[in-house]
């Protein structure tokens, strides 16, 4: 009788073991027995690649919204192109734009050597996300881990749920609500605005053809950005402060010098002004705000328990 009711109570610790496997959910802790050393790795990689460069934190930060925002935190985005796999490299959002994979290599390679196919490259990007934003001074959060990284890819998804600089504030709030971020959490996240660069033919309309803009700023830019040529010309995306992670993105919006046209939706006269208020006098506040839009950011359907892989090259599935 004892011997049955233990091995009923075997199959049911079994059978919850599946259930809480099957459906795990993203946890701080995930690495903490099979790779304790795998975020001091991460960190010290992308420490030393900001060091050498400091756009690569912007870079690194984007590539995480990249690939969250197609078919989820799965490292899709880092898949690469060959002759029978059309990845999302060449999709019109990320296409001579998208940046930073040989640091990703580098960092990858790295946590491979202390742990043989352990930490996902999904994983990675999120760390190295936060990580980078830390580096140039900005907030610092616990990031949840466990995502494991997809099979596929879709071109056709990053060419359709990637917002576009062309966009007005009711497509940013809708392409943030299909992926269930609240248009609080947009306009904290485009905070991540604050850093990095964009080339000339993503803001080559608004600084010829709109008047929402401030002009001797406007006039500032076109030298470097002609009418037509030099698309691939570069100018920082907060003018006053392009490599600190600060609230002078949501001051140069309150200016009308925002860069891109979907930058200054967020100052208008409309409904986003007051956050953008809040946050330009607030740091606090926008990287409270900011820090709890990554996390929801990073919990967009990641593949968890059996599902996915974890890649030995994140460049390619196993
Ligand atoms: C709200 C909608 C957004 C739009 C329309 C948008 C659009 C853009 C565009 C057009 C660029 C310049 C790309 C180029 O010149 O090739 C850019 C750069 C950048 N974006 Fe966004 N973005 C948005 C949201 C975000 C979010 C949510 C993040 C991260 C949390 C982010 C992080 C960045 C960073 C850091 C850069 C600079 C990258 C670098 O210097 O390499 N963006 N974005
Ligand atoms: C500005 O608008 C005019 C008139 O619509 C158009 O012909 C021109 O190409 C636009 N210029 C830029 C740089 O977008
Ligand atoms: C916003 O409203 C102010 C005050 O009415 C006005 O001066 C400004 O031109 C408006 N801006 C836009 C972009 O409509
Ligand atoms: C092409 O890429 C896919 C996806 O990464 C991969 O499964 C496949 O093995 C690659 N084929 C070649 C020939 O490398």
């Amino acid at each position: 009788m004892a011997r049955i009711s233990s091995s009923k109570y075997s199959w049911l610790l079994v059978f919850f073991t599946l259930v809480a496997i099957s459906s795990a959910q993203l946890s701080s802790t995930f690495y903490s027995s099979s790779c304790p050393s795998a975020l001091s790795t991460i960190k010290s990689a992308v420490n030393a690649a900001v060091k050498k460069e400091k756009r690569m934190a912007a870079s690194l930060l984007r590539l995480h919204f990249h690939d969250c925002f197609v078919q989820g935190c799965d490292g899709s985005v880092l898949l690469d192109d060959n002759s029978t796999f059309t990845g999302e490299k060449t999709a019109g959002p990320n296409l001579n734009s998208i940046r930073g994979f040989d640091v990703i290599d580098n960092i990858k390679t790295q946590v491979e050597s202390v742990c043989k196919q352990t930490v996902s490259c999904a994983d990675i990007l999120a760390v190295a996300a936060r990580d980078s934003v830390v580096a140039l001074g900005g907030p610092t959060w616990t990031v949840l881990l466990g995502r494991r990284d997809s099979l596929t890819a879709s071109l056709s998804a990053a060419n359709s749920d990637l917002p576009a600089a062309t966009s007005d504030l009711s497509a940013l709030i809708s392409a943030f609500s299909k992926k269930s971020l609240s248009t609080t959490d947009m306009i904290a996240l485009s905070g991540a605005h604050t850093i990095g660069l964009a080339r000339c033919t993503t803001f080559r309309t608004r600084i010829y053809n709109e008047t929402n803009i401030d002009s001797s700023f406007a006039t500032s830019l076109q030298a470097n950005c002609p009418t037509s040529g030099g698309d691939d010309n570069t100018a920082p995306l907060d003018t006053r402060t392009s490599s600190v992670f600060d609230i002078n993105y949501y001051k140069n919006l309150q200016a009308n010098k925002g860069l891109l046209h979907s930058d200054q939706q967020l100052f208008n006269n409309g409904s986003a002004d007051s956050q953008v208020n809040t946050y330009a006098g607030n740091s606090n506040k926008f990287f409270s705000d900011f820090t709890a839009a990554m996390i929801n950011m990073g919990n967009i359907s990641p593949l968890t328990g059996s599902s996915g892989e974890i890649r030995l090259n994140c460049r390619k599935t196993n």
